[in-house]
């Protein structure tokens, strides 16, 4: 009976111990810059991103607008500080010829959008469209060359007309002639898409011989324009692509790799964007999970062929796939619930926890397609708790990153556990300290002890993401379902942060 009584008590103290998550926090240690540019975004000629989404013409669209770029999403878009933009797809580049979209609008060639629809694309919306949109945003613009249907010669000229000195060729003098002066100074450069699929269905092997063919002529031979090359790298589990890659690329040839991963339920069946069961949200979790393994392995490739980590890994596509929704009157469009919250605060606390490699990232999409943080409908517009998280998360760009070791308590499903807690933190110029936090488990809260150690705080607060069913999402006749909203369950006391979060949630705490 004795006995039987020790263990119920050393039972019930293993159990207030597991229930109790643990975060030590290193600010001593913060001397890796988080890049700004892991919060970039990604437009694609899809569905109903460019054309209503964000560019309505300009001439006869009763949206207010500059220059036809819709005012309240470039308002909006704004506030997220968006670093860098990439354009113009996704397997919509791989057929992209640039030059029939340039000039006057009535004499641009009209062509078949055969990645999405087969749907007429009028070229309204060309290079010198995007560049000004990049301006108007602050953001650096991140091109993706067409190295499938398209040649390196035209990818050679499309870096003379974007960024070459005037006078210097028929296609600077062009690009005076249509209206821009000066050069844009483009310095990201994507070479091919995709290329093991819509971009090509290429091997590695051929990949790394064409690659090296357009980033030779793209650039002088030391690359004295300093253009940030992005290889395409692997889509799924084939790290045999990135080794060759990394052994076949000479070092001063390449400055980053791509990455793309979606959590997606399964491809042939990725189920409702907004009704959805419990199990298809701890799956769609697991595969947000999966971003921490894929880095992690190819980072260990990169490491052999890069150890001083000149390379970066450029994470340019990535978010939650679902089934598009009819209601959205354009391919790919989807709801975006707090399941999507969770999937972007876990993601970044992954990115931020890598920044020594990962110093790029792509939210795919940036408006009515995939993941996107904005959704219009006419004169509409709302934003999603994806755009929220963004919002809340920009205080981590170009911070210095406080390395964070966690124990979290497991999310269970059935006879499946992943981590439910997911943490990451960064200092700022101003010495504040951030600590961003995803609760992913949609049935429990959870107390998490951060110890920060060294870090002398005075004051914490911080703002809360939450709703309660993960289902919950904003709607053009609720806007405001989901917001974020001041959060008051974290304690300071003795070097000890006490936090308390309910069930899927996301929080960012400043503290200083
Ligand atoms: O983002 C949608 C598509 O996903 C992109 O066009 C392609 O690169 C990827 O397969």
């Amino acid at each position: 009976m004795k006995k039987l009584f020790f263990m119920l008590i050393l039972g019930s103290w293993a159990l207030t111990l597991h229930a109790q998550n643990e975060v030590t926090l290193n600010a001593d240690s913060a001397n890796i810059q988080i890049s700004k540019h892991i919060y970039g975004h990604f437009a694609e000629h899809l569905g109903r991103l460019i054309y209503d989404g964000i560019y309505v013409g300009e001439d006869n669209s009763q949206i207010p607008n500059s220059a036809g770029v819709r005012n309240d999403v470039i308002k909006a878009l704004k506030e997220l500080n968006i670093p860098n933009l990439r354009w113009p797809g996704g397997c919509f580049a791989d057929t992209y010829h640039w030059k029939d979209a340039i000039g006057p609008k009535n004499e641009r060639k009209p062509i078949e959008n055969m990645s999405w629809g087969n749907i007429r694309e009028d070229n309204a919306f060309g290079t010198n469209e995007f560049l000004n949109l990049c301006e108007a945003l602050g953001a650096e613009p991140y091109l993706a060359v067409n190295m499938n249907s398209g040649s390196v010669q035209e990818a050679v000229e499309w870096v003379q007309y974007a960024n070459h000195a005037n006078g210097t060729s028929y296609l600077t003098d062009l690009r005076q002639e249509y209206g821009r002066d000066n050069p844009w100074h483009v310095k990201y450069w994507g070479i091919g898409n995709e290329s093991w699929d819509c971009g090509g269905h290429m091997s590695v092997e051929h990949y790394v011989n064409l690659y090296k063919q357009y980033a030779t002529a793209m650039t002088t031979y030391f690359n004295s324009e300093q253009l940030f090359r992005i290889a395409v790298g692997p889509g799924s589990p084939n790290y045999d692509w990135t080794e060759k890659l990394m052994q076949g690329i000479p070092a001063r040839r390449f400055e980053g790799v791509s990455l793309h991963h979606y959590s997606v339920i399964n491809w042939s069946n990725k189920g409702s964007s907004s009704q959805f069961t419990d199990d298809e949200y701890f799956i769609t979790m697991q595969r947000a999970w999966f971003m921490e393994e894929f880095i992690q392995k190819n980072c260990e490739i990169m490491d052999k062929y890069d150890p001083e980590k000149r390379v970066a890994l450029v994470v340019d596509e990535w978010g939650g796939w679902y089934d598009t929704d009819p209601e959205g009157n354009g391919a790919l469009y989807q709801q975006n619930t707090m399941r999507d919250a969770m999937i972007a605060g876990l993601t970044l606390n992954i990115f931020n926890n890598h920044a020594d490699r990962v110093r790029m990232a792509n939210l795919a999409q940036m408006v009515n397609v995939l993941q996107a943080v904005i959704l219009t409908k006419e004169e509409k517009m709302i934003l999603t708790p994806t755009y929220h998280v963004m919002e809340m998360y920009k205080v981590h760009q170009d911070a210095l990153l406080a390395p964070v070791h966690i124990s979290s308590n497991d999310f269970v499903n059935g006879g499946e556990r992943i981590p439910a807690v997911s943490v990451s933190a960064s200092i700022n110029q101003q010495g504040k300290l951030h600590i961003s936090l995803a609760n992913i488990d949609n049935k429990n809260s959870q107390k998490i002890e951060v110890n920060i150690q060294d870090f002398k705080a005075k004051r914490v607060a911080g703002r809360i993401l939450a709703s309660s069913k993960v289902q919950d999402h904003n709607t053009f006749d609720n806007p405001e379902k989901v917001t974020p909203k001041a959060f008051n369950k974290a304690r300071l006391s003795g070097g000890k942060l006490a936090v308390e979060m309910p069930p899927a949630s996301v929080v960012v705490l400043e503290l200083d």
